[in-house]
């Protein structure tokens, strides 16, 4: 998580840190609870539509001990907060989830002290899932010869029609709102008074590796996938992370990394 704020922060910003910082969309708390963890926010107001995320955060912040971080039910899009009342808003996959972004965008506005920021990240991007389409249709393919090749059963049979399992994955085209390219996320962050604003791209060949052997993975009952098969991929998922991050997210264009990383400023008057 840190590693994501440090493609966008200067060193200078990530050692000052944020007195007071909102979660959007905060899930469980994966990307906030470590920020805090990691000290880069004092207080922490965590944020989700849903009741049963809430809960389930506050257990999480409780169970690591964590003081000074709360979490309330609020849509983006109508925040019941005090004007200028944040350092930072932030959050991780959640702007393609948001109806109405122009709204939200000024909500995020409204809340935050002139000079603070926003940071985004783990936001689809049209053009890099198009191309991931390539390594998973090749795993595809070769997904029967590879658990062949490791000795492995076919995997157990999928969730029955009707299940709850089959209803999530049936909402998933309803909740995924949004895929953008870079300029959709400028153009929304401009809109709503931001300057500067700054989108990056991450994760290219991670991502195509990673899909690669997730769909070759999913032909194989998992408990016989092998060890030696599991170390492969994730030691080289790291290493083709730190490529991307190295030489691939400096040079290449924003628009056909897998993910988008968005921040923005309020400006001062
Ligand atoms: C893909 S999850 C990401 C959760 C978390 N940020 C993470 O990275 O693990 C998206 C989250 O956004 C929340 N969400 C969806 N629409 C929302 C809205 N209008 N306002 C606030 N949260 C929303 C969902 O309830 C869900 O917890």
């Amino acid at each position: 998580v840190l590693n994501k704020v440090r493609k966008l922060f200067s060193p200078e910003l990530m050692s000052s840190g944020f007195p007071r910082a909102l979660e959007i969309g905060a899930g469980t708390g994966y990307f906030g609870l470590n920020l805090k963890l990691a000290g880069l926010i004092d207080e922490l107001v965590c944020t989700d539509i849903s009741p049963g995320m809430v809960d389930v955060l506050n257990q999480h912040a409780a169970q690591l001990g964590l003081s000074n971080v709360s979490a309330t039910r609020a849509d983006a899009e109508a925040l019941p907060f005090a004007d200028k009342s944040f350092d930072l808003v932030m959050g991780h996959a959640v702007l393609h989830h948001l109806p109405d972004l122009a709204q939200s965008f000024r909500e995020f506005h409204r809340v935050l002290r002139p000079g603070g920021r926003i940071l985004f990240a783990g936001e689809p991007s049209r053009i890099g899932d198009r191309i991931a389409r390539y390594p998973k249709r090749a795993a595809g393919k070769l997904g029967p010869y590879w658990r062949r090749a490791v000795r492995a059963s076919p995997p157990p049979a999928h969730a029955p029609a009707g299940s709850a399992e089959e209803h999530d994955h049936s909402l998933e085209a309803f909740v995924d709102i949004h895929a953008f390219v870079p300029s959709d996320l400028e153009k929304i962050a401009e809109g709503a008074g931001f300057d500067p604003v700054s989108v990056r791209g991450e994760e290219l060949l991670a991502n195509w590796f990673g899909w690669f052997n997730r769909v070759l993975e999913s032909h194989a009952d998992p408990q016989d996938v092998p060890m030696l098969w599991r170390k492969y991929a994730f030691h080289g998922y790291l290493l083709l992370q730190r490529v991307d991050r190295r030489a691939l997210e400096p040079t290449l264009p924003p628009s056909i990394f897998y993910n988008l990383l968005l921040t923005a400023q309020r400006p001062t008057p």
